[in-house]
């Protein structure tokens, strides 16, 4: 959601801060600010809107500073306002914090500071705390941040700057993730590593309930209660490159692009074509455990959870083990039955929803095993969970995830094939699969290839208001998310059917008003999807089928096709995928909407 960037160190502090909110804005947000000392004060410049209204009032401004903190909010607490954008001010301007998260009891440690003169000029939360920091303040920031976020309930991550200590940082994360970085005498400070990347590959990720104290002589950490703690400095192996645009207009476009490449990243070195297995060292189990387990959880949201359903379908089919997926958000508060020999999957780009890593936390309780499946390295989740994978998607910044869900589902067929092959699936099978699997990328190629036909065909269905997406078996996943991509970046109302579930209300729907888009490629499922379509065709709505190069009823049936190329019955989501994905973005884009960063969303929802 919001996003953070500090830095102290020796260059001018403007420029970093702006670059790092502008790679910050993939994130969501609606204003914006930043914190510079020098010349002893500290001067706020706050801005409602977008990044390019702040670098405006910025212009022409003399800023020498070398230290500074900024933001990017997103409003929860009061209206969007330039009395509510970050940083927020206490002791008369000479502490500055800006904040992350959401503090749940500041409405009576505002009635408390009130009582005792202080006045909030700002509807937030984040002002409250800024002022409980000031009434600690005794000379020493870290003690004073200590002593006030001990009586914070809910979650944070904060920096704060005190111009009495023009040398200090202080930041802080409960829930809210925070990165540190930085060589010999230059620091930074960030929400997430994308606005650090230019600068160094080398971070800590702070853990909940401890403290980075960041002068320009390096970083120290330690715990609320000020015990030293010794991290280890992470490598980021994202190539900064992969976080620019590269020509592409939006980052989701680029990064549907990036897919026949990055899914090449998520499967290498992970699988053994003459075994005809996958060997996923994160795994961390040995071949008594694997063969104990008999239930298999996919737990994620949104994308993630779609990407979770491929994966209890592969699951199923290769290692025959009884799986299903859950929606983070009512697991944790099922109470859910698990035990010892239930494999918890926990699957997620950003690696901080807050609701997944809260049913992470109740998987743990209970006693699963708990494996990530994660894309950004060092996040909470990754960290959490006792093994996993990472996805190798790179960085995506676009809020609307395309190549992380390709990569969800790669890695979760390697996983599917290693069970698979300890326990039912022949060596000839495996193979098969490893082989078709090293064919995707060509594939996705060619679906890519086929841009223009499907922007004519958005241009065709861009002014209906509704959609009804269509699949069944392992396409049904596939409906489901192009559905969420289409109305999470168009504002189209569209939902999502497995075919055979159609007949049973949302049928009637249908008329020529009420598009029916339906994957129909040459599968096991295939007699019975045409025979939905025939009833979709007799209400008059308009059908688009995504279907397998060459078949010649698609096209009598429908009013458009797109062609897909063939692969396996269960690799057809990373191809099928991809002809929706890129649907969604160019009716968007018709629609003169902001695909990037579309309205309401955020790309790490780190509150519940
Ligand atoms: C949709 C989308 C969201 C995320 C969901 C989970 O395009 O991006 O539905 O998939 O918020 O996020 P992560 O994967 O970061 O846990």
């Amino acid at each position: 959601m919001c996003g953070i960037i500090g830095y102290i160190g020796n260059k001018p502090a403007t420029p970093v801060l702006v670059q790092g909110l502008r790679r910050l804005e993939y994130r969501g947000y609606d204003s914006s600010g930043v914190a510079l000392l020098q010349d002893g004060a500290i001067t706020r410049v706050r801005s409602v809107g977008k990044i390019d209204n702040l670098a405006e009032k910025l212009k022409g401004q003399e800023f020498s500073a070398t230290s500074g903190i900024a933001h990017t909010r997103w409003a929860t607490h009061g209206g969007v306002t330039e009395e509510n954008a970050h940083p927020h001010a206490a002791l008369g301007g000479k502490l500055v914090l800006v904040h992350n998260g959401i503090m749940e009891n500041y409405r009576e440690i505002k009635e408390e500071l009130q009582k005792e003169g202080v006045e909030c000029v700002s509807q937030t939360d984040t002002e409250v705390l800024a002022h409980l920091i000031g009434k600690y303040y005794a000379g020493n920031l870290r003690s004073a941040v200590q002593k006030a976020l001990e009586r914070v309930h809910g979650t944070y991550g904060i920096v704060a700057m005190h111009l009495d200590e023009p040398e200090r940082l202080v930041a802080a994360r409960m829930g809210s993730p925070i990165v540190v970085g930085g060589q010999e005498d230059e620091y930074y400070i960030a929400s997430d590593a994308t606005p650090i990347l230019p600068y160094t590959k080398k971070v800590i990720f702070l853990a909940d309930g401890e403290i980075a104290d960041v002068s320009r002589n390096g970083i120290e950490i330690c715990t609320l209660t000020n015990k030293p703690v010794e991290k280890k400095v992470e490598e980021l192996d994202w190539d900064e490159n992969q976080a620019q645009l590269q020509g592409f207009p939006h980052f989701m476009l680029k990064e549907i692009f990036d897919q026949p490449q990055v899914f090449q990243d998520a499967i290498r070195g992970r699988y053994d074509l003459a075994d005809g297995t996958a060997r996923l060292g994160g795994l961390n189990m040995n071949e008594e455990q694997m063969r104990s387990i008999n239930r298999v959880i996919f737990i994620a949201c949104g994308t993630a959870s779609y990407a979770g359903m491929v994966g209890k379908y592969a699951f199923e089919r290769l290692a025959g083990i009884p799986a299903e997926v859950d929606v983070a958000s009512e697991f944790r508060y099922r109470d859910p039955i698990i035990d010892d020999k239930t494999l918890v999957f926990v699957i997620s780009q950003s690696g901080e929803t807050a609701d997944t890593l809260a049913a992470l936390r109740e998987a743990k309780r209970k006693g699963a095993f708990v494996r990530g499946i994660v894309n950004v390295v060092g996040s909470t989740i990754a960290r959490e969970a006792e093994g996993g994978t990472y996805i190798h998607a790179g960085p995506e910044l676009a809020v609307a995830s395309t190549k992380a869900y390709t990569n969800m589902v790669a890695v979760m067929m390697l996983y599917a094939l290693q069970f698979g092959r300890a326990r039912r699936v022949s060596h000839a099978t495996g193979v098969r699969l490893l082989e078709a699997m090293r064919e995707i990328p060509e594939k996705m190629k060619q679906i890519l290839a086929e841009v223009d036909t499907i922007k004519a065909m958005a241009e065709k269905y861009k002014d209906y208001q509704d959609m009804l997406f269509l699949g069944r078996g392992i396409n049904y996943p596939v409906a489901l998310e192009g559905s969420l991509k289409l109305k999470e970046i168009s504002y189209i109302h569209s939902e999502a059917y497995p075919g055979g579930e159609m007949k049973h209300g949302a049928i009637a729907l249908l008329s020529p008003d009420f598009p029916v888009l339906a994957i129909m490629t040459k599968n096991s499922l295939y007699d019975k999807m045409r025979s939905n379509i025939e009833e979709v065709k007799a209400r008059g709505a308009k059908i688009i089928l995504v279907a397998t190069v060459g078949d010649e009823r698609a096209k009598e049936l429908s009013d458009d096709v797109i062609f897909v190329p063939p692969t396996m019955e269960l690799l057809e989501p990373l191809i099928n995928t991809i002809a929706l994905q890129l649907f969604a973005y160019h009716v968007a884009v018709l629609l003169g909407k902001d695909v990037d960063r579309p309205r309401n969303l955020a790309k790490s929802v780190t509150v519940e």
